[in-house]
């Protein structure tokens, strides 16, 4: 088993095994003993496939398991859900001595972080993350939210949760392009910071991925504890994402997150490329790299179509916009821009 200890606002341990839905109930019997209430939240797919595991689980090690499970997709994502939630853990009458379990990918997880940091100002929560994105990125690090009808995220809170168990038998039935979006988030934290995890990457991980996950939730950990609040250093984490949105909207969500970033992160390596910040060895590798885990590496908009979408209608003088740009294999820095130049930029990132 590896583990990852957080030390966040509240200290927790991302721990990352096979079969510890099997084992959940006596590894949060460390936590949080029986008895009391456990309130599991999935969405219908995860449910169907790893619930009843969990849920039995829990129940042999004395907890009272209550079961909420919501329609897949991000579309639950919506103040509605997290209303429904609000009210079903009323219903069942949870104190701040019960707790929620998030059981799914970051859609739960994000929908369950909020509630549990709301309901009573604030109940614990744990994550079972089921999808490689969760494991390696959205169950760690206290953020949560709702999407509102003008964005994604927009109303959400810092709340981190008590531990964290990524079963990585969960990620045998996940779908392959869920798996690859995924592997645009573990590249790159390889590019933001690691050029050891570039390394292991050149081997594939899928079959055995729990070493690359740890080491994922370790660069994350490293930014959150310095920067907790994002007003600084953990603006890294969103290498690729800058563009990678503005993709998104412009597919109108039909290029996925995962590929939208692997797009993101290679305009912006080539137009740091470009202008003479990054080592050109950057750009091949990636390519390569992105290449092998099936993820795409062109991006079919323009600059003005992509900066139409990144500025919205947002007054763009004297905007700064803070970029992140690859520098050297494994290193990437904070690079602060007007936002008058973003497409004199995005516009060199696609240049031959
Ligand atoms: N809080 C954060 O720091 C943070 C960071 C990154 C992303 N996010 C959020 O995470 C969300 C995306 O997360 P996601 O990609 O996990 O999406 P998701 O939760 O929608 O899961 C993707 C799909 O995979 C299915 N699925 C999940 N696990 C499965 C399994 N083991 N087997 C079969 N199917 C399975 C789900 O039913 C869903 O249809 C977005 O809402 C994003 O905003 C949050
Ligand atoms: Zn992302």
């Amino acid at each position: 088993m590896k583990s990852v200890k957080i030390n966040a606002s509240r200290s927790y341990e991302v721990l990352i095994d096979k079969g510890l839905l099997t084992r959940a109930g006596a590894l949060m019997s460390a936590l949080l003993p029986a008895p009391r209430t456990i309130m599991v939240v999935s969405d219908d797919t995860v449910f169907s496939l790893w619930g009843e595991k969990l849920t039995a689980s829990l129940k042999e090690a004395g907890y009272t398991v209550k079961e909420f499970v919501i329609p897949h997709g991000e579309q639950s994502k919506t103040p509605e859900t997290l209303f429904a939630l609000w009210n079903a853990l009323a219903a069942e009458g949870l104190t701040r001595t019960d707790c929620l379990a998030a059981l799914g990918g970051g859609v739960v997880g994000d929908i369950v972080g909020f509630a549990a940091a709301t309901y009573l100002r604030g109940i614990p929560f744990l994550q079972f993350p089921t999808t490689l994105l969760a494991m390696v990125d959205s169950s760690v690090g206290g953020k949560t939210a709702v999407d509102l009808p003008a964005g994604k995220n927009l109303v959400g809170a810092f709340h981190q949760p008590v531990g964290v168990f990524c079963d990585t038998d969960a990620l045998s039935t996940l779908p392959s392009e869920i798996f690859a979006d995924g592997c645009a988030e573990v590249i790159k934290y390889g590019y933001i910071s690691d050029p050891t995890l570039l390394k292991m990457l050149e081997k594939d991980f899928s079959a055995d991925p729990d070493e690359v996950i740890a080491r994922c939730v370790a660069d994350k950990r490293d930014v959150v504890e310095a920067d907790e609040r994002d007003t600084g250093v953990r603006q890294l984490l969103n290498l690729g994402h800058t563009a990678g949105h503005a993709v998104e909207h412009c597919s109108n969500f039909n290029i996925s997150h995962g590929s939208a970033v692997a797009i993101g992160m290679m305009l912006m390596t080539r137009a740091a490329t470009n202008s003479g910040i990054c080592d050109p060895a950057v750009l091949p590798h990636m390519e390569k790299l992105l290449t092998a885990y099936h993820l795409p590496t062109a991006c079919p908009y323009s600059a003005k179509e992509l900066t139409a979408v990144a500025m919205g209608d947002k007054k763009r003088n004297g905007k700064r916009i803070t970029l992140v740009l690859p520098r050297a294999l494994g290193e990437s820095i904070l690079y602060p821009i007007d936002a008058n130049e973003l497409e004199a930029f995005f516009a060199k990132g696609l240049e031959a």
